[in-house]
């Protein structure tokens, strides 16, 4: 998704703009661009089409210098990848770049162009800066042609701009897509996201709903929705700054992938105490509230609803209450009903996806008991508006393709099974059982990507092919649903997920030695049924790739190759089975040239609609 970086300051700022959209690239964008203004008004715009290496290229032919600028990385939703339709847009003296999508853009365009204003560009942003531009006609100051400005736009944005002529400061207003101000000493900075800044401060103010703001080098003000001057309360970070560095790594991802034992652990730690989980763990009251819980809501997108597809079976076997799990997109624009005391649960690694957020919101309004969010990103909008919070702490995830985030999700969700278990159907020796697993996580991850040398060869087969087939059982089957996604997202190979019993119903038509079948094969009490299942499938002469328990009893032959998988307990089966599905992907994508960190089309954190 886009990404925004701002600042005003003494020093030239072009190489803070740069290097925070650097920090961004991992969101996914297709051009970059730049505004930059120095005390005497002299005023350069850059954008390029492509990464941000070439703004910055650009940069060395043409400097730009001084102390106030904005930067952003466009993600196209209104208009093709172009220079054109890159940001900053500008009208007259005012230089503008947005996040987000303007709904009524096309009426605007026509009251701006009955206006006289000519637009360059086919996107939505440009109104913005007509916009201001006329309203900084009819008023005194920038900040208020922007809340002028802000009243006639429907949807969502976070826009950020300035006014040549005032070099002196930004203004930024904030609805439906995230900006925060970063504090420093004589100069003050924003961005989208505080991965942007972490070179430059540590002390954040972030904007709620509907603030407009103006930064100047030594302060910062902010307005509320109704114009009102309000304080924001200033946060330390304790993001880690290496979050952008691959290490040893070839792409982020596969750094991702291996940081799992060490991501679980840290998210584990003090939350399993005594043989059971630690309630506080999902928020200071938390433990009277899950108490009263006998349904569950779960929301998400991608591969965070993924996560509650497995989790909704740990919450209706071990917690013993109902759980339904639906995508937030569906969510939002469906008229559902509210079960007594429910539980709404959202999952997002970013704690930004657009469609999730506005599924809370409407929760928020239907008379569910409490809302918690399982999230990566501490200070994300899911974190602030939600009623409890369970931080991942599985640290900065900066591969578009989700890995550890989902492990971790896993871990936490099992934990809320065993939370809710606990005042519901859950023993107490069971519950030993699902903390002892737990435990065992850092351990047998570890164990499990020991099995990376024989999925890279495995990978080669998958390199002239163009669909595949993933299967599972129970759990199983989501963890197919994810393994799926992973293959289509960075290597480009059509993937589908089917639970392994739907076979005979539709999907065995497609089976044939061009279509190679992946399964996932536990040793648990279905697994009889999918042995049946896979040999419905050796008898129409397909491919099959079975990662098996190591006592599950699968050998290898001309029709199947089973890759052993390290036994582990049944509670975390899941989490074991995803992590050869990942590295598949990976060595996969790794063979088919594929962008693995920034795969094309898509973004990290999707903040539209
Ligand atoms: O930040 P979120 O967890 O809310 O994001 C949801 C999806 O956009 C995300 O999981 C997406 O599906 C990933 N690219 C999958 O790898």
């Amino acid at each position: 998704m886009c990404g925004i970086v701002g600042a005003v300051a003494q020093r030239d700022v072009a190489e803070i703009l740069v290097e925070g959209l650097r920090r961004l690239e991992y969101r996914g964008y297709d051009s970059a661009g730049l505004a930059i203004v120095d005390e005497n008004e002299n005023f350069n715009c850059l954008r390029r089409l492509g990464k941000v290496q070439q703004l910055a290229d650009a940069l060395e032919e043409h400097e730009a210098k001084g102390g106030t600028g904005i930067a952003h990385t466009r993600w196209a939703t209104h208009g093709e990848p172009s220079e054109i339709n890159a940001h900053p847009h500008m009208s007259g003296d005012i230089a503008v770049v947005h996040n987000g999508i303007i709904e009524n853009h096309e009426v605007l365009r026509e009251l701006l162009v009955s206006r006289g204003y000519v637009f360059e560009s086919q996107t939505d942003t440009e109104v913005i800066a007509h916009l201001v531009d006329w309203e900084s006609r009819q008023c005194d100051s920038l900040r208020e042609a922007l809340q002028n400005t802000v009243k006639q736009l429907d949807g969502a944005y976070g826009t950020v701009l300035f006014d040549r002529k005032d070099p002196t400061r930004i203004v930024v207003a904030r609805s439906g897509s995230p900006i925060v101000i970063g504090l420093g000493i004589g100069e003050n900075f924003l961005a989208s996201d505080q991965l942007a800044l972490l070179n430059v401060t540590r002390r954040f103010m972030f904007l709620e709903e509907g603030d407009v703001a103006e930064i100047t080098r030594r302060e910062v003000s902010v307005f509320d929705v109704n114009g009102h001057s309000v304080e924001r309360e200033v946060k330390e970070s304790n993001v880690s700054h290496d979050a952008g560095d691959k290490g040893e790594y070839r792409h982020y991802m596969m750094k991702e992938i291996h940081e799992q034992p060490l991501a679980l652990q840290r998210s584990l730690e003090g939350r399993l105490i005594n043989g059971q989980v630690n309630a506080a763990a999902f928020g200071e009251n938390a433990a009277e509230l899950l108490s009263q819980v006998k349904h569950v809501q779960i929301i998400a997108c991608g591969t965070s609803y993924h996560a509650g597809l497995v989790a909704r079976y740990w919450l209706e076997e071990w917690a013993g209450v109902s759980c339904n799990v639906e995508i937030a997109s569906e969510f939002r624009y469906r008229k559902s009903h509210v079960f007594e005391n429910s539980l709404l649960v959202t999952i997002s690694q970013s704690g930004e996806t657009a469609d999730t957020l506005a599924a809370l919101r409407l929760a928020k309004e239907m008379g569910y008991m409490a809302s918690l969010t399982i999230c990566n990103v501490p200070g994300s909008s899911l974190v602030r508006e939600s009623d409890m919070a369970y931080m991942m702490k599985a640290g900065a995830e900066i591969g578009v393709a989700s890995t550890k985030a989902f492990t971790v999700q896993l871990a936490g969700l099992l934990m809320l099974a065993g939370a809710i278990g606990h005042y519901n159907a859950l023993t107490e020796e069971q519950e030993a059982q699902l903390v002892t697993a737990l435990q065992s996580l850092p351990t047998k991850i570890e164990q499990t990507l020991s099995m990376a040398d024989a999925i890279e060869a495995l990978a080669e087969d998958f390199a002239d092919k163009h669909h595949s087939l993933f299967l599972g059982r129970g759990e199983q089957s989501a963890i197919a649903m994810e393994g799926a996604l992973k293959l289509k997202e960075i290597s480009y190979i059509h993937a589908e997920a089917y639970a392994a019993g739907e076979l005979k119903h539709g999907p065995l038509a497609l089976i044939d030695a061009e279509m190679p079948v992946i399964v996932v094969a536990p040793n648990n009490e279905l697994l009889e049924k999918l042995k049946s299942n896979v040999e419905e499938v050796r008898a129409r002469g397909g491919l099959m790739y079975v990662f098996a328990d190591v006592n599950a009893a699968f050998a290898s032959d001309e029709t199947m190759k089973v890759l052993s998988v390290p036994h582990c307990d049944d509670f975390i089966a899941p989490i074991i089975y995803t992590v050869p599905l990942q590295l598949l992907s990976y060595y996969v994508a790794l063979i088919k040239g594929t962008d693995v960190d920034q795969p094309r089309n898509l973004a990290k954190s999707v903040t539209v609609e």
